[in-house]
């Protein structure tokens, strides 16, 4: 009873933090991690043996470990870990957020202090949007910035659990907008590029950018690279396939995932593998649900996989309370003790939430945990803090020591957040080119909707913004005389009782734009929409207004999730439709500035938007493939057969494009990278064939980087404006298996284009891992024969061959 109890009263603190951050003050226990206290303090506790730099890391981890009374350990296994005083080792808070942003969604993050606010980026689906790696890669850089300076000053701590890697399986999850989309191979690239950034990538090598990677400077003698040490710790999250908050009778903290080895390996697991491997994320946070019957954070043997085969080097921690929904919710166990026991030996470092403090002593009393399990997570544990400099002696005197408030919120951080936006924006219908507006011929503009006043633009995981302004705000930065008139008085708009005022307002206005959408209301943690329907009354408001204006209506829509806007798409008095998404701080100004012409729009959809009878089939239905026997139509652009409102890519620009396949080549041949076992027996062996094609397995190769091609290409811009455009390649493969994808991405690329000239630029592909996909048992497979190439509409074959 008092366990649930306090379940619930932590659930309920959760959604306070997610709704009212900003105003809810978290008591402020990070105090104790501010300046002058921090671990290895000399005189007195700067001679133990953890505290000498020139250790390795794994030795001073388990020196200090070696210090530690079995009471002591149990209390460090909490995002709260206690302090340990007669060490001279201060309370740490694990738990800090900065999914797009720091953000006060855990208790690590305070703005209560010298640093009130920080820069709010686009939430991530948006910055997705741009398809652009480098603005990924310095939105990590730019947070771990203000991370350290906001750690320097108490309010923060280093271990922050982002990004949200999961896949966008279904338009009706709650927190698909955190996330990069549907893509594997795009959420792959965002998590690589955020991590890096985010854990130092850049400020430790050069001030140049893109070459800054993998450089290794091996420390005088102890065998630690430079790339163990962490500016700040990120995390992979939620391990894994988990893309479900409620829906129906439904819920994370129960559900329990079907998936096949198939859609595992090719769909839910390589976001992952990729965060870890070339990311090399720090972190890695299993979730709630169970995978095929075993809650995520007892399945050791998924976690021992990202230890042994992804080379993971980190803690592993449990989503918040995900510990006690092993015994509580999922009734895996038939104790509390057995679920502690359960995730330790599954390989579970530290739990978020206080259920292994209070169940661990007794698990050990009743011989389910060993010391030695609690050992090895100590040692994880404490070597992430080791790495982030924590055990160094004075922070001040370190190499971010410096950072402080002016290193927050600077002209170049807001100035990023308002690029990401500007990049991320996606124009989705624009008839007859109604877009862009000449600022000259505007002499009035009516601003329409509810969503247009909020200054609340970042989606979850916001934090307080640097400069908070709303759509409406952003527009009179740009033109004058502008109107507003909110329609409906909120999101979920159950009343048409203010549609008149709307309605006189834009009837007086030379043009008109519409924000509606979505917004926390809709889709957040812990809460999944049921129609992908404008909510309420919205979608009578924007025919009502449409139906009235002197000339056709600019449509915007805010939300991370999908909407059918069938309605919108064929209505000819609604001429544009833009796509915000939650732009972050500097939205509104970006939006101004597409709209009014300064800026060209490039971004483009990082996920398929279904039509509203996609909602009859289950959210549960972890299937990517279609299955025709059972009406079921599949997921994502890469199996998905029914019809779309917009693809997967999709976005316009003011500019046209076409393309040219410079060079690629027409075949490639595998001789020579089979394993020398399999060269004798190819075809009878390793070669399987099915119905007159064949495959073979991708492990049964040797030398799959030999393989590899660039593909090079060219872009025109054949309109009369510059404009970045985004270059998507995709493949198209013989059908050799059931559940070949119809098509998948190969590469994408972000490219300056300059109107009426072309620009060349090259994908780099991989048949091992761009053509190749999971059979039924989650092998990989690359088909032979002829693989199609597409780019816009230009076709290019390249056969693989023996
Ligand atoms: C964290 O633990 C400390 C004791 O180490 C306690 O005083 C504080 O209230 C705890 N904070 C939270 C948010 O539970
Ligand atoms: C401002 O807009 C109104 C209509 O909303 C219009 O009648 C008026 O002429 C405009 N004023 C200027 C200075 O353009
Ligand atoms: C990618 O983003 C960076 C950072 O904002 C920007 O400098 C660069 O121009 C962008 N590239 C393209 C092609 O848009």
């Amino acid at each position: 009873m008092g366990v649930l109890f306090f379940f619930f009263f932590f659930l309920l603190f959760l959604e306070l933090l997610e709704f009212h951050s900003p105003i809810l003050r978290i008591p402020v226990t990070v105090s104790s991690l501010a300046y002058p206290d921090f671990p290895c303090k000399p005189p007195h506790h700067s001679s133990y043996p953890f505290c000498n730099t020139a250790l390795p890391i794994s030795t001073r981890a388990r020196s200090l470990v070696s210090f530690l009374t079995l009471p002591e350990k149990i209390q460090q296994l909490t995002n709260n870990a206690s302090a340990i005083p007669r060490l001279g080792i201060p309370h740490y808070e694990w738990w800090s957020e900065s999914l797009h942003g720091i953000a006060p969604n855990g208790p690590g993050v305070s703005f209560s202090g010298t640093i009130p606010s920080a820069t709010n980026f686009p939430q991530v689906i948006v910055t997705a949007a741009s398809f652009n790696r480098t603005l990924w890669n310095l939105i990590g850089s730019a947070i771990a910035v203000e991370a350290r300076a906001m750690y320097n000053v108490g309010q923060a701590g280093l271990t922050f659990w982002a990004p949200n890697i999961n896949i966008f399986r279904d338009p009706r999850w709650g927190r698909g907008q955190e996330t990069p989309g549907e893509d594997p191979m795009v959420a792959s690239a965002y998590a690589i590029e955020y991590v890096r950034g985010l854990q130092g990538g850049n400020w430790k090598s050069s001030d140049e950018i893109g070459n800054v990677f993998g450089a290794k400077r091996v420390l005088s003698g102890n065998g630690e690279s430079e790339s163990d040490e962490l500016m700040v710790s990120a995390c992979c999250k939620h391990f894994t396939a988990y893309d479900l908050e409620k829906w129906g009778d439904f819920n994370r903290y129960s559900f329990n995932a079907v998936v096949s080895q198939q859609d595992l390996e090719d769909t839910y697991q390589p976001p992952f593998r990729s965060c870890i491997q070339q990311g090399k994320a720090s972190c890695l946070m299993c979730s709630y649900n169970a995978v095929n019957g075993v809650p995520a954070c007892a399945r050791g043997d998924l976690l021992e996989l990202a230890r042994t085969k992804w080379g993971f080097k980190g803690y592993i921690t449990s989503d918040c309370d995900a510990v006690a929904t092993v015994y509580e919710y999922q009734k895996y166990t038939s104790s509390p003790e057995d679920a502690v026991a359960d995730v330790l030996k599954a390989g579970v470092d530290i739990n978020c939430g206080t259920y292994m403090l209070r169940n661990t002593q007794s698990a050990i009393q009743q011989g389910k945990v060993n010391e030695e399990d609690i050992d090895r997570a100590l040692v994880n544990l404490f070597s992430v803090q080791l790495r982030l400099g924590m055990f160094d002696g004075d922070p001040t005197r370190g190499q971010f020591g410096k950072l402080g408030p002016q290193d927050v919120c600077t002209p170049e951080h807001r100035t990023l957040a308002l690029e990401a936006a500007r990049q991320g924006i996606v124009l989705l219908k624009n008839d007859m080119k109604f877009l862009p507006l000449n600022k000259n011929i505007v002499t009035s503009l009516a601003i329409i909707g509810p969503l247009a006043s909020t200054n609340k633009l970042g989606g979850g995981y916001s934090g307080i913004p640097c400069t908070p302004k709303s759509l409406f705000e952003g527009f009179q930065e740009h033109a004058k005389n502008i109107s507003y008139a909110a329609g409906c008085n909120d999101v979920p708009c159950n009343s048409d009782a203010d549609f008149d005022e709307a309605i006189q307002t834009s009837r007086q206005a030379d043009f008109v734009v519409i924000v509606a959408g979505l917004d926390a209301t809709q889709e957040t943690e812990d809460l999944d929409r049921v129609s992908l329907l404008l909510p309420g009354k919205q979608m009578a408001l924007v025919s009502s207004v449409a139906a009235v204006s002197k000339n056709p209506v600019i449509l915007v829509l805010t939300g991370g999730g999908p909407l059918d806007v069938s309605f919108a798409e064929s209505n000819p008095q609604i001429a544009s439709i833009l796509w915000v998404g939650y732009p972050g701080e500097a939205g509104g100004k970006a939006l101004a500035e597409i709209i009014l012409g300064q800026v060209n729009p490039g971004g483009r959809l990082p996920m398929t938007w279904y039509p509203e009878s996609f909602t009859n089939i289950p959210m549960t239905d972890m299937s990517m493939r279609a299955d025709p026997s059972r009406g079921y139509p599949g997921r994502t652009y890469r199996f998905y057969t029914g019809n779309r409102i917009y693809g997967f890519g999709h976005g316009l620009s003011y500019s046209a494009f076409s393309y040219k396949f410079l060079s690629a080549p027409n075949a490639v041949s595998l001789s020579g990278t089979l394993k020398d076992g399999f060269r004798k027996n190819i075809l009878s062996q390793v070669v399987k064939e099915v119905d007159g094609a064949s495959y073979i397995q991708v492990d049964k190769m040797q030398n799959c980087n030999s393989l590899r091609f660039s593909v090079q290409i060219s872009v025109m811009n054949l309109g009369d404006r510059d404009g970045n455009h985004v270059v998507m390649l995709f493949s198209r493969g013989p059908k050799v298996l059931d559940g070949s994808p119809d098509t998948q991405l190969v590469g994408f690329v972000r490219v300056n284009t300059i109107s009426y000239k072309s620009t060349e630029t090259s994908v780099l592909v991989d048949p091992c891992v761009h053509f190749s996909f999971a059979d039924e048992y989650g092998k990989r497979i690359l088909p032979l024969g002829d693989h199609t190439l597409t780019l816009g509409d230009m076709e290019h074959i390249v056969s693989i061959e023996i």
